[in-house]
């Protein structure tokens, strides 16, 4: 590893950190290493992916392979570190210019995702897709019952995971396509950044349990139950589980800590914008960072494709 004062260099990859806040490692890929890993993981389909899930593990060795084996370890490493826990990863300036918009480069962010999540952990079956990752696209128009799809709105900042039983230690975000837009970045504030945290940890109603429960788009058809502080990492510090839409406070004093909550969230000047531009990928430790997405300017063909993996840390 070598590299000037602010780029690292490693084996087909350099880092360094977001301009827009420096938590966030932006992991760059060579050419190279993803010609390598095509090349490695051609005779895989898509499909063969979703029906063997050892093969993942196969690719994720891949990836790792092209990069000498310091892709696995620094990803890691940064996951396990609080106060990094986020990368967001991008092919080089050559990839970038030789991407072309075609389902054949599409099946290869899946590839791409699919290794990169293996590489951190295991990702969770997404009841809402039916497969272990979820692809959706937002149009200028929408009907669904719930943020998700809505273009000209904010989605506020948020934990993914609250409405369900299962762990969710990462988030992987990653843009598939997109076409007329302007905006919509993605949104991010560190747990330890916010600047009213010290209020709510210390608050009667922190570790007290709160239901949460999913529109039926979802598929879930349970209630959750848990606080929003659910847990301390191994150095004390709060893990958060937190969406405004989900709960269902039982009575005003739950109403009111959750209300108080989010309109501190919204205002919290430390939340970053991270532009994530067609096949990056941003991931995130999920309990300590809040993530959303800024609203779109609306454009009657606006389009936005995006894969999304959630799962837990199997180290
Ligand atoms: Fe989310």
């Amino acid at each position: 590893m070598t590299g000037a004062a602010d780029t690292v260099r490693y084996e087909g990859f350099a880092v360094s950190s977001h301009p827009a806040n420096p938590r966030v490692q932006v992991v760059t890929l060579d050419k190279a290493t993803l010609e390598h890993f095509e090349e490695l993981t051609s005779q895989y389909g898509v499909q063969s992916l979703e029906y063997k899930p050892f093969l993942r593990f196969a690719i994720a060795d891949a990836l790792d392979k092209c990069c000498e084996y310091q892709l696995g370890r620094f990803l890691l490493a940064t996951m396990n570190d609080r106060d990094t826990g986020a990368f967001l990863m991008e092919g080089d300036a050559d990839v970038r210019r030789s991407l072309v918009d075609s389902d054949e480069q599409r099946d290869v962010f899946v590839k791409l995702s699919t290794a990169v999540s293996h590489l951190i952990g295991l990702p969770n079956f997404d009841a809402m897709y039916g497969k272990y990752y979820a692809r959706f696209t937002v149009f200028n128009q929408d009907s669904s019952d719930s943020y998700l799809r809505q273009a000209h709105r904010r989605m506020e900042l948020h934990n993914d995971g609250t409405y369900v039983n299962e762990r969710t230690d990462f988030v992987l975000m990653m843009k598939m396509a997109e076409e007329n837009m302007e905006q919509g970045d993605s949104l991010l504030l560190h747990v330890d950044d916010w600047q009213e945290l010290e209020r709510f940890y210390h608050h009667p109603m922190a570790k007290q349990a709160i239901h949460w429960s999913a529109p039926p788009s979802k598929n879930i058809g349970y209630v959750v139950e848990h606080p929003v502080f659910f847990e301390e990492d191994r150095n004390g510090k709060p893990h958060m589980l937190f969406i405004d839409q989900f709960a269902q406070p039982a009575n005003m004093q739950q109403g009111l800590y959750l209300y108080e909550m989010g309109k501190s969230l919204e205002g919290d000047e430390n939340c970053s914008n991270i532009r994530v531009n067609v096949g990056s990928m941003l991931v995130i430790q999920n309990h300590c960072w809040l993530h959303g997405r800024d609203k779109f300017v609306a454009h009657p063909g606006l389009k936005r494709e995006l894969l999304r993996q959630r799962g837990r840390f199997t180290y």
